[in-house]
């Protein structure tokens, strides 16, 4: 019987094999060039240079290799599946900590392994290639899957990779951002920076690249970097459900294993993900604050209208936004003069209301010969050109527009010190957008509902410096954002090396967190969209970046007061709390829809500012630990499957629990509750305890809110912006059996 199943299984598995060849045939008849192969076979070398172990790898069909611990709980591998390794620059990786660590040798001639101080192994299969990782209880961590081994196409540079799922249960979390639910299993995922004006959810990719992933199956975790530029994917099952692949389409199949220590715990491979690609540095504290924005704040009466609005309304707000209009026929680093006939002096009015003042600059620069930044970025040969050697100029806001190349050292420290100007003039941060990079499609001006199409960026064969390493668009399309970003970073902190750059970015990549905060993009006025920022936001934090925010309210569209109110409301703990709209809509500020919805509004901000000593002193833990500020339920509690599908609740820290309503006509709602903890009802003191779910109540007047018995949370109270802040009026509170937290000025 057994017999007879597994002879069928094998048929089965032969004629899967011999379908995935014709498969594969089939694709390379389409394309006459295309030569897939597999990794297949490989020969294994142990390498000792000085007191550092390695494997190097040699495959018989060509492709070279090495696999070796950069610290005892991560594996690096590295293959060139066409030759040799050459030498490498990652935009991500901080220069520090991708060097081989001491490590012994064990196994067989036939199947060799590698062992780290802390007991991790790693074990290789010679034919089929294929790797085994195993914690230091010898639990497989992730494997390769032999039956399939990684191919490449010899001719394109594509490659793809296999894991094995661990079970049909493990899920996945992190990608950066994706417009996806809070568990990306059965997903196929693309990485590829783009413009996505109004994403309706379930759309992929859209702004950022972040090719890290954190899998968790009954209370273990690992995690995975593909640290690769190209366009890239991961398919977490959905083509077959019992593999994990990933791959891109040229470049090394380079990646990092994070084994999550002895706990195998999400946080100690977060931190372990921080320590290679860096940790934000604790941002401005006043970007901690309400920020208000939308497209079409000018001209200067209009602002400063805001300004006084904004202290009449009584609402705490630190930070005024000025989109694309405050320039000169939207050329970057300059204003337009009769809208803001003197931005000096309206910024230090604003100032001394305790606002501060960030204006959006877009990589575009325009052509005009009579424009000063533009003729001094040609002079000094800092931008992108084509192909043929002719300077890149495409459509965005201006009309025709050159591109500084943001990955040419040169390049970045002209752009960074234009910002001199600006700072002068009391600008206190900066909105990089549009850096995907996005260009206008010509023909389709009015409709920029096209998501996906080569138009929109710069064609492929575009060539950029790459920091001394030139090649073209493909290679770096998708460091663009993050390295104008960094531009602006190390701009602002060489021109003021005392103060901490605020910078906002829409495209990044890996490790962008050094240099930005970032937003989810143009999202929609939508219960969809409001549900949407809780996953999103999780998995952006998880991925790395602590420092981020959804558009409250939805940049496209007019929600409707009871929205805006439950999106101020879902936001109130969000890392970035700012209200931004496009232009042509109503107003996005907590007074717009008059009451009851201004003084619940303002409630809901009152709400974060009484936070915002907890705020603070997590980015300071973000920066020793490299754990997030906004973290998904089961980032705390692993051990807890119930919370690994929860999307509509997230942690602040260790302990605040944020159940948000997001659908519209709800006043109550369910709430679980996770296991290892009790809970208090932030406004009534009611005590739930950890592994429950419970009804609560929900009013529109209300964001349920709980603290996790035992802790200690510093408060303080109501401010109306950070410069009132006093450290002297800051409560510790412990949270007990009779804690309430009233809201008090
Ligand atoms: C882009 C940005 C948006 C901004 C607009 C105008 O769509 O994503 O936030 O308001 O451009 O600059």
């Amino acid at each position: 019987m057994i017999q007879t199943k597994c002879k069928r299984r094998g048929a089965r598995r032969l004629m899967f094999t011999l379908g995935m060849w014709c498969l594969i045939f089939v694709a390379g008849g389409l394309n006459a060039q295309a030569a897939w192969r597999t990794l297949d076979k490989v020969r294994v070398t142990r390498l000792t240079l000085g007191d550092r172990q390695a494997f190097q790898l040699d495959f018989t069909n060509g492709g070279h290799g090495q696999v070796f611990f950069i610290t005892p709980d991560v594996v690096r591998v590295r293959i060139n599946p066409r030759g040799a390794l050459g030498d490498e620059k990652s935009y991500a990786v901080e220069d520090r900590g991708t060097a081989s660590q001491a490590a012994r040798f064990t196994g067989t001639d036939a199947a060799p392994e590698l062992v780290s101080s802390s007991g991790v192994r790693v074990r290789i299969n010679l034919s089929p290639y294929h790797i085994t990782i195993y914690d230091r209880e010898n639990r497989i961590v992730c494997e390769d899957d032999g039956a399939r081994p990684a191919m490449f196409d010899s001719s394109t540079g594509e490659f793809e990779a296999n894991l094995k799922r661990t079970s049909e249960t493990e899920t996945y979390y992190g990608f950066g951002e994706k417009a996806l639910p809070v568990s990306r299993h059965g997903q196929r995922m693309v990485n590829w920076n783009t413009d996505t004006y109004a994403y309706p959810a379930g759309l992929d990719p859209i702004y950022q690249t972040i090719p890290f992933y954190i899998a968790l199956d009954k209370g273990k975790a690992y995690g995975l970097f593909f640290d690769n530029t190209f366009r890239s994917f991961f398919d977490t099952g959905k083509t077959d459900e019992r593999r994990l692949s990933f791959g891109a389409a040229g470049g090394e199949l380079n990646y990092y294993v994070f084994t999550g220590g002895t706990a195998r715990s999400p946080k100690k491979v977060v931190s372990d993900y921080a320590d290679l690609t860096g940790r934000a540095p604790a941002p401005p504290v006043w970007a901690l604050g309400y920020q208000q924005s939308r497209w079409g704040y000018y001209p200067e009466a209009r602002v400063r209208k805001l300004a006084a609005d904004i202290r009449r309304y009584q609402v705490p707000c630190d930070v005024v936004y000025l989109d694309i209009d405050y320039m000169d026929g939207y050329r970057v680093f300059t204003w337009d003069k009769t809208r803001f006939p003197n931005p000096k002096n309206l910024m230090s009015d604003l100032r001394a209301q305790g606002l501060r003042t960030v204006i959006i600059i877009d990589p575009g620069i325009k052509v005009d010969p009579n424009y000063s930044i533009y003729t001094d970025g040609k002079q000094g040969n800092h931008y992108v050109k084509d192909a043929s050697g002719r300077e890149l100029n495409m459509n965005v806001w201006a009309g025709a527009s050159a591109f500084p190349d943001f990955t040419d050292p040169k390049a970045r420290a002209w752009f960074g010190s234009q910002f001199k100007v600006h700072l002068d003039e009391g600008v206190a941060g900066f909105w990089t957008d549009m850096n995907e990079p996005a260009t206008f499609l010509p023909d389709v001006l009015d409709e920029p509902r096209i998501f996906h199409h080569p138009g929109k960026t710069f064609p492929l064969d575009t060539p950029h410096a790459g920091d001394g390493r030139p090649d073209t668009h493909r290679r770096y399309h998708n460091v663009y954002g993050m390295q104008m970003a960094r531009a602006t970073y190390e701009g602002l902190k060489r021109l003021r090396p005392d103060e901490r750059p605020f910078v906002l970015t829409r495209a990044g990549y890996a490790g962008v967190q050094r240099y930005s905060a970032v937003w989810t993009g143009d999202n929609v006025a939508s219960w969809d969209h409001l549900a949407l920022t809780i996953p999103m936001l999780t998995n952006l934090s998880v991925s790395g970046v602590p420092l981020i925010g959804a558009d409250i309210g939805g940049f496209s569209g007019e929600p409707p007061p009871e929205l805006y109110t439950r999106w101020m409301q879902a936001a109130a703990l969000t890392p970035m709390m700012r209200s931004h709209v496009e232009t042509g809509k109503l107003d996005r500020e907590p007074w717009i829809h008059g009451e009851p919805f201004a003084s619940i509004n303002r409630k809901a901000i009152e709400l974060r500012y009484q936070m915002l000593p907890l705020l603070v002193s997590l980015f300071e833990e973000h920066t020793r630990t490299g754990a997030p500020v906004m973290r998904p339920l089961w980032f705390e509690y692993p051990q807890d499957s119930r919370t690994y599908l929860i999307e509509d609740e997230y942690l602040v820290g260790g302990d605040i629990l944020v159940a948000p309503v997001v659908r519209p006509n709800q006043v109550k709602r369910r709430v679980y509750f996770p296991k290892g903890a009790a809970w208090l009802d932030w406004w009534t003191g009611k005590r739930y305890e950890g592994g429950t779910e419970a009804e609560v109540d929900a009013p529109l007047t209300h964001l349920p809110l709980f603290a996790r018995v035992g802790a200690t949370l510093p408060i303080q109270p109501i401010v109306q912006h950070t410069g009132e802040m006093k450290d002297s009026d800051v409560r510790r509170v412990k949270v007990d059996e009779r804690a309430v937290f009233p809201l008090t000025r």
